[in-house]
């Protein structure tokens, strides 16, 4: 239950009892707010239309609003220049807290109608090793499908992996000379930057390997067998090093969403032909070209979208022009998200608007580049290791599980050795995908171990230890024979208890909102402000050893529902929620 929804109807009835029919559609603006629970700042958008002073409105409007079951009158009180505010009834909280209490969604229902939702993530080049920019779109991919899909839409994943194009022709080649079975080994053990640069360095020095290289590349293109089974075994093995990636990382991802850009080529001549004969694009200097109006560069020339090239090779727009009409004919979408990084902006809305034009994407269906920052180092520049290379994501989490290790074994010492290791794994992970997920996905993010890991502040380790101390405080609570079931009574008498109740109801509107914006950090910002009120509810208010039966009952049980819904917070990020740290 959504409580802003349900004051913003309360509004909207009080602005049409109080100023007619015609106002019906003004603004209630209902948010929360740092005087209240709830303000409206209806009164203020009405004071031009209606020609009064906001505050003379707001009195009005309060006079007229009806909150029997959400607030007690002396809940509703008006404050210059002239915002309603709302204080919510200790019953009404009370019950819309025990409903909460009571769903093992934590009160988050699921989308009457769901819609099919393609997500385009991760997409690493099979050439080369995923680097930081695919951890980006890879974690930012997983949490939007986790997040969607847990509201109740079809999430389709696909992995727009790039399997295709000329560097294959000297990697190949280079996969020819090694022999099929040590490529194959060498690759799936994730040496792919050395096979890449190995491969490069023999196209670049010896000339006869770089014309074998060429061949290749044609016969590869024409589809000879023998060419296509080697490329089946580089693509193979560099999948399954990915895999293995993914398991670790903790995605959803699987074999089954790889749909690579290789998928498209049978289709690319009839997309091609499709957009010359509608003439959405034309040829311009041999080449199959769309121009835009709004695309110029930087002389004023326009910039065009390149189907073909003179050549007749096809590139990336071609692959995405063809995977978008594939998304919506065959797979039924009518929402195509694109997590790619913000360098991509331009190529997507080429591509979307050659898809509109040219029918592709139909108005019905909607496409959205959710594009991210960069991830930079210690120095502002982009993110690399101190020899000046992409940084491994392999490496990268090594590194955060070995450093997570030590902080675990710091917090508590008492932890088992093998515990304190499988739960580095988790902390060290989710801190990794945490401090994605909570910046801002527009904004570049500087990188920085100490911060990510830190058990203070708007960190994954936060929050993991606020759900593990959550879990203590029940294990305490069982061995003393405490039984709490979600139809104990809960009794909201305290300040802190009501902010923790509070927030516990907020997470239906904040899934919305990630759902609407496609930005995760809401999420984030939201389990911080939970873990917050936890923690000022527990430094206040005794659990165990509260004054009375009833409200150690009652405070066990608000333990209880913060711990599902963090616990279904990091999940939906997908964080592991250890029982101990
Ligand atoms: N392989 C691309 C890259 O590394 C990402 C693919 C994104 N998806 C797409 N449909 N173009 O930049």
């Amino acid at each position: 239950m959504d409580v802003q929804v349900l004051l913003a109807e309360r509004v909207r009835a009080a602005i049409v009892k109080a100023f007619g029919a015609e106002h019906s559609g003004a603004e209630p603006a209902v948010h929360r707010s740092s005087f209240a629970d709830y303000q409206a700042d209806a009164a203020l958008r009405l004071a031009k239309p209606l020609k009064k002073p906001p505050l003379e409105l707001a009195k009005t409007l309060a006079q007229n609003l009806d909150t029997s079951g959400l607030c007690e009158p002396s809940g509703v009180t008006v404050s210059p220049p002239g915002f309603v505010n709302f204080t919510l009834g200790r019953a009404f909280l009370e019950s819309a807290l025990a409903s909460v209490a009571r769903d093992e969604r934590a009160g988050v229902p699921r989308v009457a109608a769901p819609a099919t939702v393609v997500i385009d993530y991760s997409g690493p080049n099979m050439a080369k090793e995923m680097h930081v920019g695919h951890i980006r779109s890879t974690v930012i991919g997983d949490a939007l499908a986790r997040t969607l899909g847990f509201l109740g839409q079809r999430v389709v994943p696909q992995n727009h992996v790039g399997d295709w194009g000329t560097p294959f022709g000297m990697l190949l080649e280079h996969l020819e000379d090694l022999g099929a079975d040590r490529a194959a080994s060498e690759l799936s053990m994730g040496s792919l930057n050395q096979f890449y640069q190995a491969a490069r360095q023999k196209f670049d020095g010896d000339p006869a390997f770089a014309e074998r290289a060429r061949q290749r590349v044609v016969l590869l293109q024409s589809g000879d067998e023998q060419t296509l089974a080697r490329w089946r075994t580089f693509v193979g093995a560099s999948l399954r090093y990915f895999s293995t990636l993914y398991r670790r990382l903790g995605v959803l991802l699987t074999d089954e969403d790889v749909r690579g850009e290789s998928f498209y080529n049978s289709m690319l001549p009839d997309v091609a032909a499709d957009l010359e004969r509608q003439g959405v694009a034309r040829v311009d200097a041999g080449a199959l070209c769309v121009f835009f109006d709004e695309f110029k560069g930087k002389d004023g020339a326009p910039v065009p979208l390149i189907v073909q090239k003179s050549d007749g090779g096809f590139g990336y727009a071609a692959t995405d022009l063809a995977a978008i009409r594939f998304r919506t004919s065959e797979l039924s979408a009518t929402r195509l998200l694109y997590v790619t990084g913000a360098p991509q902006q331009q190529h997507f809305a080429m591509v979307f608007a050659t898809a509109k034009r040219a029918g592709f994407l139909p108005p019905a269906a909607r496409a959205e580049h959710v594009m991210f920052g960069s991830i930079l180092g210690p120095d502002k520049k982009m993110f690399k290791t101190r020899s000046g290379e992409n940084v491994k994501l392999a490496d990268l989490l090594d590194e955060a599980v070995a450093r997570a290790e030590k902080a675990v074994r710091e917090k508590n010492p008492d932890l088992d050795p093998g515990e304190a290791r499988r739960v580095a794994e988790d902390v060290g992970i989710g801190a990794l995908k945490y401090a994605d997920l909570s910046s801002d996905r527009i904004k570049d993010y500087v990188f920085d171990w100490d911060r990510m890991l830190a058990f203070e502040g708007n960190t994954g380790p936060y929050l993991q230890y606020a759900h593990a101390r959550i879990c203590s405080i029940a294990r305490k609570a069982a061995e003393a024979g405490i039984v709490v079931t979600d139809a104990t009574p809960l009794v909201l008498a305290t300040e802190p208890e009501r902010k923790l109740a509070l927030e516990l109801g907020m997470l239906e509107p904040v899934l919305a909102l990630v759902e609407r914006t496609l930005e995760p950090h809401k999420l984030c910002g939201y389990l911080f402000d939970l873990a917050s009120a936890f923690t000022s509810f527990y430094e206040s208010s005794p659990v165990l050893r509260a004054e009375d039966e009833a409200t150690r009952a009652s405070r066990l049980l608000l333990c209880q529902i913060t711990k599902n819904v963090l616990g279904l917070g990091l999940g939906l990020r997908g964080m592991a929620a250890p029982k101990r740290m």
